[in-house]
């Protein structure tokens, strides 16, 4: 698509995010390239935009671990995309709740080497607040915490074409990044899960700046896809914007391509959408303070140290 059509449909969010601009965007999408051989790891991969990515990873060739909470959920997701694309034994399924660190260290120590690329996808929007055994609110244990143990854990085993991708959302582009851990008050579940999301795409430009020759870490947003997630948490949002919706498959696409381009086509610490990096603010006063995002950095290298050092023993 040209870059001026692009940019044209850019402020109109619901075509942008919806199907048409998938749709537009996608007439100029090249073929994917195959992924044999190649491992990768999807997190809430039974549902969704993560089982679509699962999917669509398998269909390209890769041997995918599932890293689900629920066995049967698991199983059923695995068995349909078995019979969907008859990917048997390269679907594998680790059980791990990753908002619970103590959790999150076993698949992480049972997971083959190398592994290539990991989809930290696993998402909630809590209708009122819930603090994890380890003490975090929940949307920070799910999308920040829990991504941050799984690469510190992963790090050993990661080579040079490793990479992270924090499944980030577009309503992130309208909060601010927050203090690390905190809420607002009172307790409101979109607005937590906006601004957790905002904190994945800061996470990725840490890890830019902390691990330059690590792994390549970005984050995304897949638009706004039909899932589970939004048919119950956001269910006035569901039925008034049915019709534009994307299928999963639309929101996994950018999913799909960024584990298949070249590794240096990768930007460290890049924000992508529909197959192009963009911006990670709109607003023209919004930027992340530099403080705040090393408080961030300092915070969840502090309460995941632990795990890493049980890791390591
Ligand atoms: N759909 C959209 O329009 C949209 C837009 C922006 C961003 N996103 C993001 O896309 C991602 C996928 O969401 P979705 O829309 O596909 O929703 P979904 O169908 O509800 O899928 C969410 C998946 O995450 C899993 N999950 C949640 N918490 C988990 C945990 N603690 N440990 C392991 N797995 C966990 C769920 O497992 P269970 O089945 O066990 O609950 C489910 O498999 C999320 O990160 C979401 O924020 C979606």
């Amino acid at each position: 698509m040209p870059r001026l059509l692009d940019a044209l449909l850019g402020p109109f969010v619901p075509l942008s995010f919806g199907r048409p601009g998938l749709w537009l965007r996608g007439r100029s999408f090249a073929e994917l390239a195959r992924l044999d051989g190649r491992h990768a790891i999807v997190t809430g991969a039974n549902s969704g935009i993560g089982r679509a990515a699962t999917e669509a990873l398998v269909a390209l060739g890769a041997r995918v671990t599932m890293v689900c909470r629920d066995s049967s959920r698991a199983e059923l997701a695995r068995d349909e995309i078995v019979r969907a694309t008859s990917a048997g034994a390269r679907l594998a399924i680790e059980l791990c709740d990753v908002a619970r660190q103590g959790e999150v260290a076993a698949p992480a120590a049972r997971l083959d080497d190398p592994i290539d690329i990991v989809i930290h996808n696993a998402g909630v929007l809590p209708a009122h607040e819930v603090i994890t055994p380890d003490g975090i609110e929940l949307t920070w244990a799910t999308h920040v915490v829990g991504p941050h143990l799984l690469m510190r854990l992963l790090r050993p085993r990661s080579t040079a074409a490793t990479r992270h991708v924090l499944v980030s959302s577009g309503g992130m582009y309208l909060a601010a990044l927050p203090a690390p851990g905190r809420v607002p008050t009172p307790y409101d579940g979109v607005r937590a899960y906006a601004e957790t999301k905002r904190a994945q795409v800061a996470l990725a430009t840490l890890w830019a700046e902390h691990d330059p020759e690590g792994p390549r870490v970005v984050a995304m947003h897949p638009g706004w896809a039909n899932t589970t997630a939004v048919q119950t948490s956001l269910p006035r949002f569901h039925a008034l914007m049915r019709p534009l919706l994307r299928a999963p498959g639309g929101g996994a696409d950018t999913l799909a391509w960024l584990g298949t381009i070249p590794i240096d086509a990768l930007v460290r610490g890049g924000f992508y959408f529909d197959r192009a990096p963009r911006p990670t603010h709109v607003l023209p006063w919004g930027h992340d303070p530099a403080p705040r995002k090393a408080e961030l950095w300092r915070w969840l290298e502090s309460i995941t140290q632990d795990h890493v050092d049980d890791a390591r023993r």
